[in-house]
């Protein structure tokens, strides 16, 4: 692994990695036990989404918090606040999800699919993400949000829940099922460039979203920056033989790629080492089929 020789290392810290090839209930028991937050909330189905939203009844203090560095360039009409005047060519990962039949079909299907490659489903993600972030959290940004499917359900737990992503059309889509129970915020802007102060984040989220990121290297970088010392990060994503056959993967593992110029997939150990060089502490990946979690804190 060329990059790997050619990057300079970060000092040591701590980093777990438990990989499980099935999916088998004892695997499951293994992984939960080894987490350190006990759960404190439950995989609820999600209420309908309500034409008209009431005002949120949430507390203020996460509210009052200054958390934007900048003014955003333009107020949508449609629900977000946009801080990237002059969007550029972007890569297929970013491009695909401006696409309004993509958007359209996210919810409707598309993320389903997802379970093949071992995702237990957004409701089981969100547990899992709350159980790492803990209680004290207030405020928590959904990064690369898309139409909102775990946004929603940390609004329900959080104070104050910022929605970004680089689509506006995705953005568009979760102010549509934004309900009165699950307010939250909405920026537009790349995930490499965000708007936030430096530390003013308690914790980061990031569902089925780094193997979109043009550049996973300066994304981790950003989120870093943004969380406060301590803060949270909770990202999944699929392992690099994601959509490879399972045979061919076994037979040949050198020629294991599914990485492309568009999307880029990563095995764990990758993924610590980019997480370490980006200045996390405690990194500790989970993989179950092709189903990975990272959890870490700054
Ligand atoms: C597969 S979706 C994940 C949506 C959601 N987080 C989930 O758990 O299902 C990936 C999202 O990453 C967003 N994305 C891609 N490139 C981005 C970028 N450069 N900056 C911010 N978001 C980006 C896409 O617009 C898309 O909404």
């Amino acid at each position: 692994m060329a990059f790997l020789s050619s990057v300079p290392v970060a000092p040591r810290q701590n980093f777990t990695i438990t990989q499980s090839r099935t999916c088998s209930s004892t695997a499951r028991r293994r992984i939960v036990r080894k987490r350190r937050t006990p759960p404190t909330c439950t995989a609820a189905a999600e209420p309908k989404p309500t034409p008209q939203a009431a005002p949120s009844p949430r507390g203020s203090d996460a509210q009052s918090r200054d958390i934007y560095a900048s003014a955003p360039y333009r107020r949508d009409a449609r629900g977000f606040d946009d801080y990237n005047p002059k969007p550029k060519r972007r890569p297929l990962s970013t491009s695909t999800f401006q696409n309004p039949l993509v958007v359209f079909l996210y919810e409707r299907g598309w993320r389903d699919q997802f379970a093949n490659s071992g995702f237990p489903g957004p409701d089981a993600e969100a547990v899992s993400a709350r159980e790492f972030i803990g209680d004290a959290a207030t405020v928590v940004l959904d990064a690369s949000c898309g139409t909102g499917i775990m946004t929603r359900r940390l609004a329900r737990d959080y104070e104050r829940v910022v929605a970004l992503d680089f689509s506006a059309a995705m953005l568009a889509e979760a102010a549509r099922r934004e309900t009165a129970t699950q307010k939250f915020e909405r920026v537009r802007a790349d995930i490499s460039a965000m708007p936030f102060r430096a530390g003013s984040l308690d914790a980061v989220v990031a569902g089925a979203a780094l193997h979109c990121w043009p550049s996973p290297q300066d994304a981790l970088r950003e989120i870093h920056r943004v969380l406060r010392p301590g803060g949270a990060f909770f990202a999944t994503t699929f392992q690099r033989d994601a959509f490879t056959p399972k045979p061919l993967t076994r037979l040949f593992p050198q020629i294991t790629n599914s990485s492309s110029a568009q999307y880029r997939f990563f095995w764990p150990d990758e993924l610590v080492y980019l997480y370490r060089v980006a200045g996390f502490r405690d990194v500790d990946v989970t993989v179950e089929k092709s189903f990975i979690t990272v959890r870490c804190r700054k």
